[in-house]
């Protein structure tokens, strides 16, 4: 076995954040073990965590059902899940004032983003569900978006190598361009992207309707199972 394959995840990630480069802020790579201050023994004794954030305005509808689904394959293999509904909430937009830069979050903390943030990069996987909403992902769903993205940017590496997955519901049409806003938040963050069959899509129109949608279930399943499979390679 060669030295890279007889590494600790940990190792291997510290060795690729040391190489990694940053962009002039003298910023290393940080992972979740990093995040929570870990020492190697604690960190291969932690239970890895799996968040899922979604960005329905609608609570506890099709789309925290189908998040459901995913996290349930989870829970049944050990992770620890955390499923946070977003309706109810405004997250503001990202204001460009790069003020993040080497603060590792957000510096505006008038909404819950700062505490969606710390969560997101504490986790192993990360699962952005969103209803779609004029053929894209909720207003606020992009909001957590936008400012993720500008704060790994500025604070390089913090989201490297963990899972993302993508959950779009629709009633009809536009389910495509939701799930290619979220699958490129991760693909631009050094993540893998965990699939399943016909891209991770579910119809449905009024609460509960998405778990009529046999395909789409039986999908959201295959996706919670694949980030399992992952996860249990990387530990
Ligand atoms: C503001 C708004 C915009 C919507 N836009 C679309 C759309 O573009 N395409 C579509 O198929 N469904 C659209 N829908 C329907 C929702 O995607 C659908 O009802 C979904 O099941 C809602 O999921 P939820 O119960 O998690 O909120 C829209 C719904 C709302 C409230």
């Amino acid at each position: 076995m060669s030295d890279e394959k007889s590494m600790t995840r940990r190792e291997a990630l510290k060795k690729m954040g040391v190489v990694a480069a940053g962009i002039g802020l003298g910023i290393g790579g940080v992972n979740a073990a990093d995040v929570l201050g870990l020492s190697e023994k604690e960190e291969k004794h932690r239970k890895m965590k799996v968040l899922a954030i979604n960005g329905s305005s609608r609570k506890d509808g099709n789309t925290a059902d189908m998040l459901n689904l995913v996290l349930g394959e989870l829970e049944k293999e050990g992770y620890e899940t955390e499923h946070i509904q977003l309706a109810g909430n405004t997250i503001n937009p990202c204001k460009a004032c790069f003020a993040c830069a080497g603060k590792k979050n957000c510096v505006f903390s008038d909404d819950i983003f700062q505490e969606l943030y710390r969560k997101m990069t504490e986790a192993d996987a990360i699962i952005l569900g969103s209803s779609t909403y004029s053929a894209d992902v909720s207003s606020t769903l992009k909001a957590v978006i936008e400012r993720a993205s500008v704060v790994s940017d500025t604070n390089p590496g913090m989201f490297r190598h963990k899972i993302g997955g993508a959950v779009a519901v629709a009633r009809r049409a536009g389910v495509m361009n939701t799930i290619d806003t979220i699958n490129h938040f991760f693909l631009n963050k050094e993540m893998f992207v965990a699939g399943s069959t016909y891209w991770n899509i579910v119809y449905g129109r009024l609460p509960g309707e998405a778990m009529k949608d046999e395909e789409g279930v039986a999908n959201m399943k295959n996706l919670g199972q694949n980030i399992a499979w992952i996860l249990n390679k990387i530990k």
